[in-house]
């Protein structure tokens, strides 16, 4: 099975770099990988608010379409802080989330394509109270669900993905609950997939998982071009490639 990680969109306006990146993006993946299961790991858009992922869906849905599967976590960006006592505002991403996915409400959300089991989780998802939102915290609901998916079935491999950074622990982005995560993921998952602090990485064999990528920024160049991953999954291997767009 052929996977493409790409995370921290933040599109907002249509005169925006990011916008006119990820059309690039897209048109890319679309020219040469129709047949790769697409995972976005959060921060689709900048704010939160329903305007900007309008303009987001007018690139994403051909993603959707002609792609063999499309699948959306949210971040910190995509929840828009509704003030001390309004907690965060869902629905934008909701309403993006119904109509361009096949997922049903609520994380952790779980499939299995081609033997490959992937499960998305939402770190936004115990945010309220940690006092600053680019914060994370997966919670004790979600860390156990994760558990028990990834003890079923017989997936020759295991994918968790979600927006936060599963190693940075700088004070005002880290996940909360990170060290429990990393326990929750320790020889069970093969493929972390992760984003948030915009920061390109890539390790292998940490803390008992195969393979842990931090896709950076999707929609800013590196040295002139865009980035993203491919990986190449099967039965007993994994596989990585750069693919990469001169802008
Ligand atoms: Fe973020």
């Amino acid at each position: 099975m052929k996977l493409i990680h790409l995370t921290d969109l933040h599109v907002s306006e249509r005169s925006g770099a990011e916008y006119h990146h990820l059309r690039r993006l897209v048109a890319h993946i679309i020219e040469h990988h129709t047949d790769a299961v697409v995972v976005i790991t959060g921060d689709l858009v900048d704010s939160g608010r329903a305007d900007e992922f309008e303009v987001a869906a007018e690139i994403l849905d051909a993603l959707a379409a002609d792609c063999r599967l499309m699948l959306v976590c949210p971040g910190n960006h995509d929840v828009e802080w509704m003030g001390t006592f309004g907690g965060l505002d869902r629905r934008p991403f909701g309403a993006f989330r119904r109509a361009l996915t096949c997922a049903r409400e609520g994380y952790p959300y779980c499939m299995t394509v081609d033997g490959v089991q992937i499960t998305l989780i939402d770190t936004t998802a115990e945010a309220r109270g940690l006092g600053d939102l680019a914060r994370g915290r997966v919670g004790y609901r979600q860390r156990q669900e994760l558990a028990r998916y990834l003890e079923t079935g017989q997936p020759h491999t295991r994918v968790v993905a979600g927006h936060h950074h599963l190693y940075d622990d700088d004070l005002g982005l880290e996940l909360v609950d990170a060290a429990e995560m990393r326990a929750v993921c320790a020889h069970r998952c093969n493929l972390y997939l992760m984003g948030h602090d915009h920061h390109w990485g890539l390790w292998r064999e940490v803390d008992g998982v195969g393979w842990i990528a931090d896709g950076g920024k999707s929609t800013r160049p590196h040295r002139g071009r865009l980035r993203y991953r491919l990986f190449d999954i099967t039965d007993d291997a994994i596989s990585c490639n750069t693919q990469t767009i001169e802008v």
